[in-house]
């Protein structure tokens, strides 16, 4: 993907997302300024950014959800505009933007709201249930949730630097492969879904582990709270499925890269 970005990558011709990025950095910065006028760096660094507890990276997975909600509803709001406004006209999304706009709506809701929210609910509140400290594995944990944070980053800078894919929330081949969609949205979607993938797996297998292995003495299955049970069907779930989903981003990454099979709707000449 950084291979295929260069300077025209940045949409300076196109008004919205350049408008939009201005706003974000700016509004970046005033956060980052406003921390460090507080003297606050340090606070976060030690309690919440490299923290291992249960209890705080599930708030960190509440607030990314809640943050990308936001950035999924900007989306939604635009495409509703947008519909609304082609009564009069022809709207005001080129038909190239608004498929990446509802792609990202997709994505972002799904992936990065969606998840989290519940991830992180699951996080804050099964070891509590469960009367232990914390999950089995409490590195893996925030190993977890900083994958899926970045995920969620690269995701988000698709929108600016270079583009963000025009496939829908599950890019299905062969659209997504490079003959029919050559630009680097669905690269951008790769990474940052594998990324994000491989952090919802090894949560998944944190949070089953601990609810078959670390209940308190006398928590027998029968007395499990039905939140657990629920997480327990989840996070089976969500072992059983993320693997296949890894693996099937790994062969449309080298369909892409290596061009490992050629699209059955690919005319012979082309091969
Ligand atoms: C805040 C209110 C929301 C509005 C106004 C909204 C609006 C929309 C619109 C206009 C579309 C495109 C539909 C079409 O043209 O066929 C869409 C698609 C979609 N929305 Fe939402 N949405 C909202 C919230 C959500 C939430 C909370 C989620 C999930 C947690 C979600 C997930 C999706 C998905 C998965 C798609 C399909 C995208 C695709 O096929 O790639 N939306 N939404």
């Amino acid at each position: 993907m950084l291979g295929k970005l260069d300077w025209a990558a940045i949409p300076l011709e196109e008004p919205i997302p350049l408008i939009a990025a201005v706003v974000v950095f700016l509004g970046m910065i005033g956060v980052a300024a406003w921390i460090t006028r507080r003297g606050w760096w340090s606070y976060l660094w030690h309690e919440w950014i490299t923290s291992v507890d249960h209890k705080r990276i599930g708030v960190m997975y509440i607030v990314l959800a809640v943050l990308m909600l936001l950035r999924g509803f900007v989306d939604a709001i635009m495409m509703r505009t947008h519909q609304t406004a082609t009564l009069f006209g022809e709207g005001y999304l080129p038909p190239d933007h608004y498929d990446q706009i509802f792609s990202a709506h997709g994505t972002i809701m799904i992936f990065f709201a969606a998840m989290p929210f519940v991830i992180g609910l699951m996080n804050f509140v099964v070891p509590l249930q469960l009367g232990v400290r914390d999950v089995a594995f409490p590195t893996l944990n925030s190993v977890g949730f900083w994958l899926t944070a970045s995920g969620a980053l690269l995701v988000n800078m698709s929108l600016v630097i270079g583009e963000f894919a025009r496939t829908g929330w599950l890019p299905y081949a062969p659209l997504s492969e490079l003959e029919y969609s050559p630009g680097v949205g669905v690269d951008y979607y790769l990474w940052a879904i594998q990324i994000s993938g491989v952090g919802t797996l090894v949560t998944g297998v944190n949070l089953v582990t601990t609810i078959l292995k670390m209940r308190a003495p006398g928590m027998g299955y029968l007395r499990m709270p039905i939140f657990c049970w629920t997480s327990l069907a989840s996070c089976i779930l969500i072992v059983a499925a993320f693997p296949i989903l890894t693996a099937t981003l790994a062969m449309l990454t080298l369909d892409r890269y290596l061009a490992s099979t050629s699209s059955p709707m690919t005319p012979a000449a082309t091969r």
